[in-house]
């Protein structure tokens, strides 16, 4: 099949809302190329920004969460850590005026904190230059974690709790959901994890529930517009049936 048959095949059949993507294999990619893993980092940033552009310019989904430096990721060599904080910090600043014409809204969900001050200024200034922007949301996962996030949202509501004497019997799913840092998205449709490995490294894990999963071989720097179209059609075949019986 042709790749714009393959385009056309797709946008004709429902769509994910919200498709998470764990961009991995980047270290990989650039050891086969005996090139440093910094050079693998930088072009799976020329990925995220391909696969963003094609998002937007085919109308294929409002919501796109890309997992980019976990909680455990402090853990990897220093050089390597400054070097993709320099990375993201550059992605953001030179991407800003494009994702303001293109109608994409920015959100960055992690604990901000800990971040190098200028990524963490450049961050809380292009999610304020994007705000009113609703064609596609793109949240970034920095410095995030699942367990951090639901801890997150435990300590809230428990202060919160406090001064709205609200019962632990009162906490149901969708107040608890509203806490989450992923508070305003739709939960996740379709996951993709590049790289060959089967596991969910800490990323969203309540809004995962009920996720369909989709496992590549292809590293993050390999992944290409046809890759994301192969992985929806293959979320279109899927019955989904959030623990019911169907059919
Ligand atoms: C995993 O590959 C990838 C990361 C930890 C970083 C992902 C970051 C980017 C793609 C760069 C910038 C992101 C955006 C949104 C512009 P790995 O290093 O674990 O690869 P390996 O498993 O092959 O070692």
């Amino acid at each position: 099949m042709s790749w714009e048959a393959l385009l056309e095949e797709v946008k004709s059949r429902p769509l994910p809302r919200h498709v998470g993507i764990i961009m991995d294999g980047n270290g990989r990619w650039a050891k086969a190329r005996g090139l440093p893993r910094l050079e693998g980092h930088r072009q799976g940033a020329l990925t995220a920004e391909r696969i963003v552009r094609f998002v937007v310019k085919e109308g294929l989904f409002s919501y796109l969460t890309l997992f980019a430096f976990s909680t455990e990721n402090w853990a990897r060599p220093k050089r390597e850590v400054d070097g993709l904080f320099a990375l993201l910090e550059s992605f953001l600043r030179e991407k800003a005026e494009e994702f303001i014409d293109s109608g994409i809204r920015l959100l960055v969900v992690g604990d901000h904190r800990p971040l190098p001050d200028g990524l963490r200024e450049t961050i809380e200034e292009v999610e304020r230059r994007t705000e009113g922007n609703d064609r596609l949301t793109l949240a970034i996962a920095l410095n995030f974690g699942g367990r951090w996030a639901i801890l997150r949202a435990v300590r809230d509501l428990l202060r919160a709790a406090r001064s709205i004497a609200l019962g632990p019997d009162e906490v149901g799913e969708d107040l608890f959901r509203a806490y989450l840092p992923t508070g305003e998205l739709p939960d996740i449709d379709l996951l993709i994890r590049t790289g060959g490995r089967l596991r969910l490294s800490n990323f969203l894990l309540w809004e995962l529930a009920y996720t369909e999963l989709y496992f590549t071989d292809a590293l993050w720097p390999d992944f290409d517009e046809e890759a994301l179209l192969l992985a929806l059609k293959d979320f279109q075949g899927r019955e989904r049936s959030f623990g019911k019986v169907v059919g």
